[in-house]
């Protein structure tokens, strides 16, 4: 196919490079290879040109911007499972379709839920920085003692496919998984021995609380000071999901006057978090730069995943992981 026939597509920063040769077999591909992500004046400027689009959870896709496209972008492909920052109500009028990537992260974010989990109930950043800033205490009985994970309780909001898969990490170390989800997971509770309970109940008695449910309007700030005041002054929350779950002003509240032990988040609100945030004087939380997929080789398949539902869209065919099949119903 020559250059001129091929369907102009923007990927918004560097990908894996064996997906921009799949798009780049039948697409134009413009590739964003910047250290930051496109402002929005760039995204809309973009979308005045192009039939596809490959986006990342940074850049935000609201009704203007599909509405600026005229029509003419055929698809929009997230190189994520959540698409909190795509108006898809807006898309779906639009017969716009939006790829996501569910699935292929789900066991690199589990892992990194225990990496966090670990982290911060046996202090391990707080000791390595101490360490490495020549503060290494000789052995003592009280030194960076933390709290055992061996038989602890915890409790899971959101039981979908990384909720399940951090259950089943959980059985190794004997830990008595509970679950708060709007719907039963019948296969969950037998699988790995999950209970589901209230919302309250889990707060109220489980000694880590890890989230994984995607945001939306109504679970915004769903962990505000009402919640964290609920929870045991000895247990720890872990943020996976989305940082808007949290309230930080509600987080730094809790920290401060002792109300929980200890937390370890992935993802904030806002994201990144700035240099000043009064978050950052805790030793009891631990923060990390929105990685729990970022294993190379799940990187990889997210990437594949995408630039798959790309070519899919553009040409007009159904996306094979489509995050508003809404969009396929006549009428
Ligand atoms: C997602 O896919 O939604 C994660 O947050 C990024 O990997």
């Amino acid at each position: 196919m020559d250059n001129l026939e091929k369907p102009h597509v923007f990927v918004t920063r560097t990908i894996n490079k064996t997906a921009i040769s799949l798009i780049s077999e039948s697409c134009l591909a413009e590739v964003w290879d910047k250290q930051y992500p496109p402002d929005y004046e760039t995204l809309l400027e973009k979308t005045e040109s192009i039939s596809g689009l490959i986006s990342l959870l940074t850049d935000k896709i609201d009704r203007k911007l599909i509405l600026h496209s005229k029509g003419k972008l055929r698809v929009i492909s997230q190189m994520a499972v959540g698409v909190d920052n795509i108006d898809l109500v807006a898309a779906t009028e639009s017969k716009l379709p939006i790829g996501h990537t569910p699935g292929v992260l789900t066991e690199s974010v589990a892992d990194f839920t225990f990496a966090l989990l670990l982290s911060i109930a046996r202090r391990v950043v707080e000791a390595d920085r101490e360490v490495h800033r020549g503060l290494w205490q000789p052995w003592g009985p009280e030194v960076l003692c933390g709290a055992d994970i061996y038989g602890a309780t915890l409790g899971i909001i959101g039981m979908g496919r990384i909720g399940q898969a951090v259950a089943k990490r959980a059985r190794g170390f004997e830990i008595k998984v509970l679950y708060y989800d709007c719907t039963r997971h019948p296969e969950s509770e037998k699988a790995w021995n999950a209970s589901y309970v209230g919302f309250n109940e889990l707060l109220e008695t489980s000694d880590f609380i890890s989230l994984h449910a995607n945001l939306t309007k109504e679970n915004h700030h769903l962990i505000s000071k009402d919640q964290l005041s609920r929870m045991k002054s000895t247990a720890y929350l872990i943020n996976t999901s989305r940082g808007a779950l949290v309230n930080p002003d509600a987080l730094e509240w809790a920290l401060e006057n002792h109300i929980i032990a200890g937390a370890a988040m992935d993802v904030t609100d806002p994201e990144p978090l700035p240099a000043d945030s009064p978050l950052l004087r805790f030793k009891n939380l631990v923060i990390t730069p929105h990685i729990a997929s970022a294993s190379t080789q799940t990187r990889a398949n997210m990437a594949m995943m995408a630039a798959r539902n790309l070519l899919a869209g553009l040409k007009g065919e159904r996306l094979p992981f489509c995050a508003n099949p809404e969009v396929y119903l006549k009428n």
